[in-house]
């Protein structure tokens, strides 16, 4: 809850501070035109199992009530989406489109000593409906996009009814009045309702969409918007934050993303960028919060290695690596404890990927009588290369390669010859760290992608400041969770 607080503070505080994103998301037109085709074949689902609710209503002395409504058949519409730089926003054509359906009516008089009850069935048809409705995109106070309908027309080609039963001749007589009043009524409701579907239901979607994600239950990556969406004739541009805060105390890194390069290849649907901001904030809070410190103890090695640490063993062991501290502390383990002592620095080229980390490691001597015993303090840099790659939707790396230079600081156990605790520490980050840390590194963090879309002819590409990734989409159908329609928008189907 407090996070939340302070988040909403920090936005109308600082969001002035950069508008460059730190991850940034563009959707382009064949982005669109499968979304256009995902919420076409959507819309012809719900409505093939629409449910409309009973009508009743009383008029004059006339009560009616129409149930047990069934749609017989739905003519899907012609559908196509277009960006309209001039408005931020999308329009979107539903052209023909036509549903039919059938119900049961029953009528009911009443004046006087006069009751007349009736009732039968009813057929109703409406087609050639078309609708053209234009959203526009904007940001709210909290960082979340924010949608308004800002233009709609519809218009209904034909309504037909034939009514069965009771005294349906008499109602058929006056067919043509009944059609043209019913498409009276519902032309303006069609444009009605959806702009109440865009002004409410979606503004409400976006505005309670999940901005932030949990990492590794410390950090919160931040996907709040930096800028109103931007639209142009190519292609709809999401820009994120992409910021990593600590989540226990939530505050800006003292520095912002750098401008992203022109891209002008808008051949897949989606791009990604990722900034190095966004490791680098990570980096930052985790070394601002203590978050880099580690003991590494005889716990931490795997079994193939596990005397490691040892300062007595029979063949390669600490201990025979380093025969003074075998000496001075005789059938004892060594514990390296580790902290970072610089802000580490992701550094991304047109190449490589790698974090630069300064550490301080201090080793110990855990004696047989429990009891720890200094041994020395070394200056450890390290360089690891990653290698970036996408996998389920969620970007992680593996560390492909590692360097590091070491100085001792300090020594209680006389002269230490680097070039032996090189060996040591080369052991140590080669089966202890990089695995743990390839462990972390395997799980990566989720783009900011809606549910329910994988991933298709993907690629990855490293550049300057920034990596790029481009995909195609593909629905998943089972899980059907982005798109939700409600039976009661249309309603406005009411006769
Ligand atoms: C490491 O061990 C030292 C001393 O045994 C202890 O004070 C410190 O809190 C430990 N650090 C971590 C990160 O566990
Ligand atoms: C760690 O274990 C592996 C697998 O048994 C072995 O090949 C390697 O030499 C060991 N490393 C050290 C430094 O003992
Ligand atoms: C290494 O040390 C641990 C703990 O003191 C001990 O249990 C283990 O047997 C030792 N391994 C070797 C090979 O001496
Ligand atoms: C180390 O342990 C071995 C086996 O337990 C024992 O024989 C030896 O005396 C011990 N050495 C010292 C210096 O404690
Ligand atoms: C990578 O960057 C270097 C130096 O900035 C440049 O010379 C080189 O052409 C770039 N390579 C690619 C493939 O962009
Ligand atoms: C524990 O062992 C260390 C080193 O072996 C020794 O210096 C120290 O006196 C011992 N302490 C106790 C309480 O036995
Ligand atoms: C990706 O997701 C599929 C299905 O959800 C799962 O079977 C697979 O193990 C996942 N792969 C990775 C690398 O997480
Ligand atoms: C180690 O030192 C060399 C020479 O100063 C330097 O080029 C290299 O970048 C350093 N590596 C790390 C990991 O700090
Ligand atoms: C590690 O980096 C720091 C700062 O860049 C530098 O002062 C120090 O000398 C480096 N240590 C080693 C062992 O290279
Ligand atoms: C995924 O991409 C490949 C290669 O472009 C394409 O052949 C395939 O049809 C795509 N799959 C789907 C489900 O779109």
């Amino acid at each position: 809850m407090i996070h939340i607080i302070t988040l909403i503070l920090l936005v109308s505080t600082e969001l002035s501070i950069s508008t460059n994103p730190g991850v940034k998301v563009r959707l382009t037109k064949n982005g669109l035109q499968y979304a256009n085709k995902i919420a076409h074949d959507e819309i012809v689902k719900h409505l093939q199992s629409l449910n409309i609710p009973d009508q009743s209503g009383k008029d004059g002395h006339i009560e009616y009530t129409l149930d047990n409504i069934r749609v017989k058949g739905v003519t899907p519409p012609a559908s196509s989406i277009s960006l309209v730089p001039g408005k931020n926003g999308v329009s979107w054509a539903l052209s023909n489109f036509g549903i039919s359906i059938s119900a049961d009516w029953r009528v009911k008089y009443e004046r006087g000593i006069i009751h007349i009850s009736t009732s039968g069935s009813v057929d109703a048809s409406v087609s050639g409906i078309n609708l053209v409705e234009t959203a526009s995109f904007g940001i709210d106070k909290t960082g979340h996009p924010s949608i308004a309908s800002s233009g709609c027309s519809a218009s209904i080609g034909d309504v037909d009814v034939d009514f069965h039963g009771g005294i349906s001749f008499i109602i058929n007589l006056f067919r043509g009045t009944v059609e043209r009043k019913i498409k009276d009524l519902l032309q303006p409701k069609v444009c009605e309702e959806v702009t109440q579907l865009i002004n409410n239901d979606a503004e409400k979607s976006l505005a309670t969409m999940q901005i932030t994600v949990e990492i590794a239950k410390r950090f919160l990556l931040d996907y709040r918007l930096v800028a109103s969406p931007v639209i142009t004739a190519d292609y709809l541009e999401i820009w994120d934050k992409g910021e990593v805060f600590w989540e226990a105390a939530v505050k800006e890194a003292p520095f912002s993303p750098e401008p992203l390069p022109a891209w002008s290849d808008n051949s897949r649907m989606v791009y990604i960028w990722v900034t190095n901001y966004t490791p680098n904030t990570f980096l930052y809070q985790a070394h601002t919060n203590g978050y880099l410190k580690y003991n590494l103890t005889r716990k931490d090695l795997p079994g193939d290695n596990a005397s490691y640490l040892n300062t007595t063993c029979k063949l390669k062991c600490i201990g025979t690596i380093i025969p003074q501290i075998a000496k001075m502390y005789p059938n004892s383990t060594v514990e390296l404890h580790l902290q970072s002592t610089a802000i580490p620095k992701a550094v991304m080229t047109n190449k490589t990927l790698t974090v630069e980390l300064d550490t301080s490691v201090n080793m110990w001597a855990k004696t047989p009588n429990n009891t720890m015993a200094y041994l020395a303090t070394l200056d450890v840099n390290v360089s690891l290369t990653l290698q970036p790659q996408i996998k389920n939707e969620t970007l992680s790396e593996v560390i492909t390669d590692h360097s590091f230079n070491l100085t001792v600081v300090k020594s209680a156990v006389g002269e230490l010859h680097a070039s032996l605790l090189n060996i040591v520490i080369d052991g140590i980050l080669s089966f202890a760290v990089i695995p743990e840390l390839n462990n972390i590194a395997a799980k990566g963090v989720q783009l900011p992608m809606v549910g329910g879309v994988q991933f298709n002819n993907t690629f990855l590409l490293l550049q300057e400041g920034n990596l790029l990734i481009g995909t195609d989409l593909q629905y998943k159908v089972e899980e059907s969770n982005t798109l939700h329609f409600k039976a009661e928008h249309y309603s406005a189907i009411q006769i």
